[in-house]
């Protein structure tokens, strides 16, 4: 299959690309580098500079390359950041999307695979959420995903585009061969900040909230291998390329969850280190518990996970921030 993946630099887009081409399909990775880094790109995908609020060239890429999918993982992903500046998310995830929407009708693509996020969800306080849930965002990255889902479901009806919806739930960790993870920054996932402690490289790091109604007070997450996500994104485009006038939409989770004090006493230990920590108030948009039903994906796409271990998860994550070059 040729496949363009928007985000292909990134965390994730750039696993999927990787275990994509080690399958034998011609990836072709349109990021903007914003948050992507071409050191990700495999040597054997195609890369395209762009940006996926481009009003032309994401369609031309797509003829050019005789695209048969998209895989859309490119988006703005930080929760506060989208709280304080709520118009960037909307321009770029859903405005974005639909512009990438509208190049796939022009360019006759009419299969996607779109990056949605268990945010969509908001604060549901049922211990599982399934994929039938109500939508209820409580901030604007997770309200730009609704967005963008709507749009699919609605050009799904009026054109026929086939779409795979992936709910992700929180990825975390490394590729156990330490050649890709996660190397932004800025990013504010609690695993960058358990791994840069535990380095030392942060003299201590935040917790936020130890009030919540969970087994230790802390946000309780469903934290998935970013090895098992590709996996999915696989499964996911493989169905799709045989099938007309589908949509699905699933979670990606593991169904488990683990506290933000459960998930920093196993890096300390699979570190050795000790991870100083304070304990600040409640971040606001932050649920207190966000588990996944996960049923529908196993049993539809065959999905197995196979690194739902909390361990492997951190050792990951905490040897690929460790390597030499980071
Ligand atoms: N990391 C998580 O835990 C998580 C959870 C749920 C959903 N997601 C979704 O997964 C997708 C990938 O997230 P990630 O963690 O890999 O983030 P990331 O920031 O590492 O990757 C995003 C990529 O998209 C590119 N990009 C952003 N805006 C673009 C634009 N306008 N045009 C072209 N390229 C653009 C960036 O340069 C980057 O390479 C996102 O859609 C995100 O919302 C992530």
């Amino acid at each position: 299959m040729n496949i363009l993946v928007t985000g292909g630099a990134g965390y994730i887009g750039s696993f999927a690309s990787h275990r994509l081409i080690e399958r034998g399909h011609h990836v072709v990775v349109y990021d903007n580098l914003s948050t992507g880094y071409k050191e990700f790109l495999h040597p054997k995908c195609k890369f395209v500079l762009g940006d996926i609020r481009d009003r032309e060239l994401p369609a031309r890429v797509m003829k050019d390359n005789k695209i048969d999918l998209i895989m859309h993982f490119a988006a703005k992903t930080s929760v506060p950041e989208s709280i304080d500046n709520p118009l960037d998310y909307f321009e770029n995830n859903s405005f974005g999307t639909m512009n990438l929407l509208q190049n796939c009708l022009k360019a006759g693509v009419k299969k996607m695979i779109f990056s949605s996020t268990a945010a969509v969800y908001g604060d549901t306080r049922k211990d599982f959420v399934s994929e039938t849930d109500e939508l209820m965002p409580i901030n604007p990255y997770g309200e730009s995903k609704v967005f963008g889902e709507r749009m699919i479901s609605h050009v799904h009806a009026a054109q026929g585009i086939s779409a795979i919806i992936l709910r992700y739930f929180n990825v975390a960790g490394a590729s156990l061969d330490n050649q890709l993870g996660q190397k932004n920054p800025k990013a504010n996932h609690l695993f960058h900040h358990l791994t840069e402690t535990a380095l030392g490289r942060q003299a201590t790091m935040a917790v936020f909230g130890n009030d919540y109604p969970t087994v230790d007070g802390t946000g309780v997450r469903d934290f998935i291998h970013v090895e098992d996500i590709a996996h999915a994104h696989i499964l996911a485009a493989e169905k799709l390329m045989n099938e007309t006038n589908y949509l699905q939409t699933f979670n990606c989770g593991y169904g488990q969850g683990f506290s933000v004090l459960q998930a920093l006493k196993t890096m300390e230990d699979v570190s050795g280190n000790k991870i100083p920590y304070e304990v600040l108030k409640r971040r606001p948009g932050d649920p207190a518990k966000v588990l996944a039903l996960a049923d529908k994906i196993k049993s539809e796409l065959q999905w197995t996970p196979k690194y739902n271990d909390l361990k492997v998860i951190c050792k990951t994550a905490f040897d690929w921030k460790n390597r030499p070059t980071s």
